[in-house]
């Protein structure tokens, strides 16, 4: 089949994401790959026929990031086959990979394949670890796995009208087993009603804070102004925890009551899965 190159589109603030699309292409072993990360920027591709489309997102509410779906209407296609992944930190997905389908097709792609991956949350921290450390390498060798399936796939369709599309709803759902769902659930209810305002932006630590403006780089909202970094605009601020992960100095902290919530109710690790 006449497809020689990958292109990996992706969304990543805090690199969860990227890494899992990263493997994923290295799987499918084409040496021409073209990458458009639209964390920072905005970009407008058309994508060719010949050319293989990874798309990654992370998962925000159970829907794909408001800002991700925001910066990819850019990128539009003429029937070129694409592979769509969602990326969430061991709670739930929702409907994120269906949304994202929905997006994809009627940017003229054809969905091909579909995945969910497990990456480190957001809110995660050493106190309150949720998924810690994933994407690990048995998922990254997962997601290698899961390329090598894409490829030979492309390998034994003759064409396009022959590389058959995958309905994305009908992936397997992970596990999840009652008890701890209502336990979230209930308490999630409770913090609502306690009228405990969650935070909206990140702490900043004015002392450690060495005014570097690594987070002024990460952020991908822009809602850090260099010479202004212990304050962060509250109605740009998406929670993404870039700038939390990132500070060199650990002056940032996002410090929500769900961490300890997600990090207790969500203990047992989700497994990726994959549609083909
Ligand atoms: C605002 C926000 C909402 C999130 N909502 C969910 C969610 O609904 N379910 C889930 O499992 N993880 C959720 N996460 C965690 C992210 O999906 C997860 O950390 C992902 O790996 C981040 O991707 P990145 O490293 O590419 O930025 C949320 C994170 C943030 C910041």
């Amino acid at each position: 089949m006449d497809i020689s190159e990958v292109h990996l589109i992706c969304f990543s603030p805090t690199y969860t994401s990227k890494q899992v699309g990263e493997a994923i292409v290295r799987g499918i072993g084409f040496t021409n790959v073209a990458v458009t990360d639209l964390t920072l920027h905005v970009s407008e591709v058309n994508i060719p026929q010949h050319t293989l489309t990874v798309i990654v997102v992370p998962v925000y509410g159970g829907k794909v990031a408001p800002l991700a779906m925001e910066r990819l209407q850019g990128i539009r296609a003429a029937g070129a086959p694409v592979v769509l992944v969602v990326v969430y930190g061991n709670r739930a997905y929702g409907n994120a990979l269906v949304e994202l389908d929905t997006f994809a097709s009627a940017q003229g792609f054809k969905v091909i394949a579909g995945s969910t991956f497990i990456g480190e949350h957001s809110y995660s921290t050493k106190q309150n670890p949720i998924a810690a450390g994933r994407p690990d390498g048995d998922d990254l060798l997962y997601a290698e796995t899961f390329g090598r399936k894409i490829r030979t796939k492309l390998d034994a369709a003759q064409d396009m009208e022959y590389l058959y599309p995958v309905d994305v709803s009908r992936i397997q759902r992970p596990r999840q087993p009652f008890l701890p769902l209502f336990k979230f659930l209930r308490r999630g209810i409770k913090l609502r009603k306690s009228g405990i305002p969650l935070p909206r932006i990140p702490n900043v630590d004015a002392e450690r804070c060495n005014h570097c403006a690594f987070c002024v780089e990460r952020c991908p909202a822009g809602a850090i102004i260099k010479g202004d970094e212990c304050n962060t605009i509250a109605e740009k601020c998406i929670k993404c925890c870039a700038c939390v992960k990132g500070c060199p100095r650990k002056a940032r902290t996002y410090d929500t009551p769900y961490a300890a919530l997600l990090a207790g109710c969500f203990v047992r690790q989700k497994e990726p899965r994959i549609i083909i």
